[in-house]
């Protein structure tokens, strides 16, 4: 179900995803594990028109159309201050705080690795609950980033403690119930044999 029936849509039902289904999908992608707990992965998720047309000047061409039509779409982004959230995430694990803290390079690497680990949890656990996801790194970051995290952002529905300039884009996912007429022809996957290598 979750790898080799489910398939990336480019179409959607007109059928909403709601709170409660927004809620149950986090809750059910936090257990995913990152490194050390730092769990740097935030979610905007962007339902209503006013919300989508904000978004829309950043999107490729190709993945306009269906993000507009789609109940929902999630920027995947990760906080490069994620580091703050260590004493309740990592209570176990003295001075990791001051270990991302004092070291920009690695925090910022810690911050997409994880992340992107975590948006892979999201697709994961919204497949689990029978929603279909269309991915999408066609856009644009810095303008989603200065649109939606930038200095001059209504804080507004944001939590307190989002910083400009300290949120990135990581990818943007479409989720929803996918129209099967959407689904392009499966594309081959590598061999086993081709790229996995046992010692
Ligand atoms: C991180 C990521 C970025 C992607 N970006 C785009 C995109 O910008 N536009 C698009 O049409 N498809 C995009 N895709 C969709 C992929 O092409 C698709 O998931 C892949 O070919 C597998 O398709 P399948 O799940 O139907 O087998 C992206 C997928 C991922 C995981």
């Amino acid at each position: 179900m979750i790898f080799r029936r489910a398939r990336t849509f480019n179409g959607w039902q007109d059928k909403l995803v709601s709170d409660e289904t927004l809620r149950e999908l986090y809750e059910l992608m936090k257990w995913g594990p990152t490194s050390a707990n730092v769990s740097p992965a935030r979610f905007l998720l962007l339902r209503s028109n006013a919300a989508k047309e904000r978004l829309r000047p950043s999107l490729s061409p190709g993945n306009v159309e269906k993000t507009m039509s789609a109940p929902v779409t999630v920027i995947v982004a990760y906080d490069l201050r994620f580091y703050e959230k260590l004493p309740k995430l990592a209570p176990h694990n003295q001075g990791v705080r001051e270990l991302f803290a004092n070291n920009p390079e690695l925090a910022d690497a810690t911050a997409k690795r994880n992340s992107t680990l975590q948006g892979a949890y999201f697709i994961i656990a919204a497949r689990a609950l029978g929603l279909d996801c269309g991915p999408m790194s066609g856009f644009d970051n810095a303008k989603v980033d200065e649109e939606f995290f930038g200095a001059s952002v209504e804080r507004e529905g944001m939590c307190e403690e989002y910083m400009p300039g300290t949120i990135k884009s990581n990818f943007l996912c479409n989720i929803g119930y996918g129209d099967p007429a959407s689904v392009r022809p499966r594309a081959t996957r590598l061999d086993f044999s081709e790229i996995c290598h046992v010692l």
